[in-house]
């Protein structure tokens, strides 16, 4: 029998690249706090809700600077949360080559399948450079100040890292803390192996190693799962227990789990009925068609906007019918501005709009509306009355998008999601499901989706809603706590 504390018991720590807010000034110059961007924010709340602890961040404005000035944690409040922030500052040119060419593009391209390997990437001295100087360093100065945050040896502390920033963050708390109990949730697809080989070895070890050295490491997919357990053996040469989901590494054995995130109904329900979003509603409804075809996205090149557009132009080549009577609705969160391929990408989408839009438009329609802002409310209002919601993502680790729009959709809307989601693995079967790459197929959803028989849209949104409901936030938490408390019994 293990001795110690229960993980499920301790004192929780949560270290991610971005910390919960977001601090902006408003006009007069007075300090405003708003949620963080990105999915993980939501996730950690309900999480930290429900088990408090402190969350460890990189300081990424000069309010964030200033409070990990101060080295110890800050209490942040927003809306019903209160929030324990400890914020770490690296110096700018460490955290560009950490940020700017490590993690985004290339492990975030690697992981997304995103590299034209004909043309890109180049392992060159850039990159190399950038690991050794940039993701290593900002690694150890997050491992440091989670060391320095839980203090002795681990005995009392859960640590739970997120994400690509943090690979090798891992090794260096279990070494200096060796009774902590590690989880690293990985939000976004795991590459099949070969993918993984784009990295010199001594990185792709260097990943695999650090991620190994959590007790649990944790997905949203059975799919990425098996992903990462073969690449144990292709990378490291591991033995796996396939049937245990586990890896042998030494004396360790490390679980590898699944747990697929999701929303939190009853607080997005609450979210869409603010001020702000029935005031972006009644300008919604003044401007719209017949029909609404939706999308909201970080403006990333792992969600397939371009293809996506040029279904739509296909669809009303297949389709005059529709012209004048549709409009496609396109939310973008601008994301990663100071990446390269993300400025070029940009530009592609803003052309090929353009390009539609002359080719089918006229003075008084306008086919494709596209928004890059930051407006959540707006993105509240619209799901409520999409016809069609268009998730067509190369690769995407779960997409809350897809969940997001279905609790609150009030038209029935059909759901046209790609098989390469995670989200495909729940909600597949009641969505009209396109491969990303293939436009003739999602130009054909789109058509599929808005002539369906209202009885068979009502159905698919219903079973959609009921999958969301059953597989709640709450149950993703449970889940995790419960295997934390499986794993120290089983040692
Ligand atoms: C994905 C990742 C998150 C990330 C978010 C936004 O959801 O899993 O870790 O925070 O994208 O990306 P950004 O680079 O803006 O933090």
């Amino acid at each position: 029998m293990a001795k110690g504390i229960d993980p499920a018991a301790r004192h929780l720590v949560v270290a991610a690249n971005r910390g919960p807010v977001s601090f902006h000034s408003d006009p007069s110059g007075e300090p405003v706090v708003t949620r963080g961007p990105g999915g993980l924010v939501s996730v950690l709340t309900a999480m930290l809700r429900s088990n408090p602890g402190v969350w460890i961040a990189a300081a990424q404005s000069e309010e964030e600077e200033r409070l990990a000035a101060k080295g110890a944690s800050a209490e942040i409040k927003l809306d019903r949360d209160r929030y324990t922030v400890r914020y770490i500052s690296f110096d700018a040119a460490t955290y560009s080559l950490f940020y700017n060419i490590v993690a985004n593009p290339m492990l975030w391209f690697i992981q997304h399948y995103l590299w034209d390997l004909g043309r890109h990437p180049d392992i060159s001295e850039n990159e190399i450079t950038a690991w050794h100087d940039g993701y290593v360093p900002v690694n150890r100065l997050f491992a440091e100040a989670i060391v320095d945050e839980i203090g002795g040896d681990g005995g009392r502390h859960l640590v739970i890292l997120h994400d690509y920033h943090l690979y090798l963050t891992a090794p260096l708390v279990r070494a200096a803390a060796p009774k902590v109990f590690l989880q690293q949730f990985v939000h976004i697809p795991w590459a099949q192996s070969d993918y993984w080989r784009i990295l010199p070895p001594e990185l792709r070890t260097a990943i695999f190693e650090g991620l190994l050295a959590n007790d649990i490491v944790a997905f949203h997919t059975q799919h990425y799962v098996d992903n990462f357990l073969q690449g144990c053996v292709d990378v490291l040469d591991l033995p796996i227990d396939y049937a245990r989901k586990s890896v042998r590494v030494g004396e360790r054995d490390v679980w590898v789990r699944a747990y697929p995130v999701s929303i939190d109904p009853q607080s997005l329900r609450a979210a869409a009925s603010s001020r702000r979003v029935t005031e972006e509603e009644r300008m919604l409804l003044e401007r719209r068609r017949e029909y609404l075809l939706l999308r909201v996205d970080r403006l990333d090149l792992s969600k397939n906007i371009i293809r996506g557009f040029k279904a739509f132009d296909r669809f009303l080549d297949l389709h005059p019918e529709f012209k004048e009577r549709i409009t496609f609705l396109a939310l973008f969160q601008p994301s990663r501005e100071d990446v390269e391929e993300y400025v070029e990408y940009r530009r592609r989408v803003m052309e090929t709009v353009a390009e539609i839009n002359t080719k089918h438009g006229n003075t008084d329609w306008m086919p494709i509306d596209v928004r890059i802002q930051d407006n959540y409310p707006l993105a509240l209002a619209a799901y409520k009355h999409y016809d069609a919601l268009m998730v067509n993502a190369i690769f995407d680790g779960m997409n809350l998008v897809a969940k997001e729009g279905a609790i609150l959709n009030w038209r029935q809307g059909v759901l046209i999601l790609s098989e390469n989601t995670g989200a495909y693995e729940e909600l597949g079967a009641f969505a009209v499901g396109v491969n990303p790459f293939d436009m003739e197929e999602q130009a054909e959803a789109i058509h599929r989706a808005l002539t369906m028989p209202a009885t068979e849209k009502r159905l698919r949104s219903e079973q959609i809603v009921e999958v969301v409901e059953r597989n709640s936030i709450e149950k993703w938490v449970n889940a995790q706590f419960a295997d934390f408390s499986a794993k120290f019994a089983a040692g």
